[in-house]
């Protein structure tokens, strides 16, 4: 997968991509990522990349032609051919559609992504409008910029492309892809002060030991995310037991 990432502060992204599975996936070339400094795509001396709000009002807005001249030698820069489909094109704002697994897992297929990282009170909305693609928030609250939504979602991305992370299976475990939370985890040593490992897990016993994870992750679930519930991928007796539950207002996490 290529990356490529419009930024005002390309500084930021420095140490994020020189550690952990993010080095490890661009030295084995699974990904690469280039970051762009839009400030790079302006004319006037200033370099100027914002500009006061027609119409008044408080703050900057991003001025769309370096936006635009930054994309358009990115594209300009593609070789490959995109199976037809459109190339991601992607704002982070906090005004795009909520980031969830479901989205990385959707963008983990991609050949190449496009981010561009909003700034000041916001961006033109000629950017909006005719130029990406797609806009993602990571929740709801207000970064100073996008540059760190952009890693939020280029991390939970990059860890689904095969091969990135040392066992193809652990990234299907994981809290939000079974749709529960994920079970507790314990490791050495078995008695630490007076809290002891739940005894199931030392008993050796793999069919007990996967009947304790997926209750806890189901009581878990209940507990903290009750609405995942609904999504979740649940048999008719654990939807039961989720039902006796929920009226007993019973909790069996340990
Ligand atoms: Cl993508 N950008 C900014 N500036 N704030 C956010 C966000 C993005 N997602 C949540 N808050």
């Amino acid at each position: 997968m290529q990356i490529d990432i419009l930024t005002l502060f390309p500084e930021m992204f420095q140490s994020p991509f020189s550690v952990g599975i993010f080095k490890r996936a661009i030295d084995h070339n699974l990904v690469g990522v280039n970051i762009h400094n839009i400030r790079d795509y302006t004319h006037d001396k200033h370099h100027t990349v914002d500009d006061y709000p027609y119409g008044g009002g408080a703050g900057m807005v991003l001025k769309p032609e370096p936006i635009y001249e930054a994309v358009e030698s990115i594209m300009a820069d593609i070789s490959v051919k995109h199976e037809g489909d459109v190339l991601p094109i992607i704002l982070l704002t906090p005004q795009g559609r909520l980031f969830s697994q479901e989205i990385a897992l959707e963008l983990s297929k991609r050949s190449r992504l496009i981010l561009i990282c909003g700034h000041y009170e916001g961006v033109d909305e000629r950017v909006h409008k005719y130029l990406v693609t797609d806009e993602i928030s990571i929740g709801d609250y207000v970064l100073s910029g996008g540059e760190l939504a952009a890693m939020v979602v280029i991390d939970a991305v990059v860890r689904l492309i095969p091969g990135v992370l040392g066992s193809e299976a652990s990234p299907l475990d994981d809290s939000h892809t079974t749709g529960l939370l994920e079970y507790p985890q314990y490791t050495r040593p078995p008695v630490y002060g007076e809290w002891s490992v739940p005894e199931v897990l030392l008993s050796g016993n793999h069919a007990q030991i996967a009947k304790w994870r997926r209750e806890q992750a189901i009581f878990r679930t209940l507990k903290r995310r009750p609405e995942l519930l609904d999504k979740a991928n649940l048999s008719s007796a654990e939807r039961q037991l989720v039902s006796q539950l929920k009226k007993s207002n019973l909790s069996r996490e340990s």
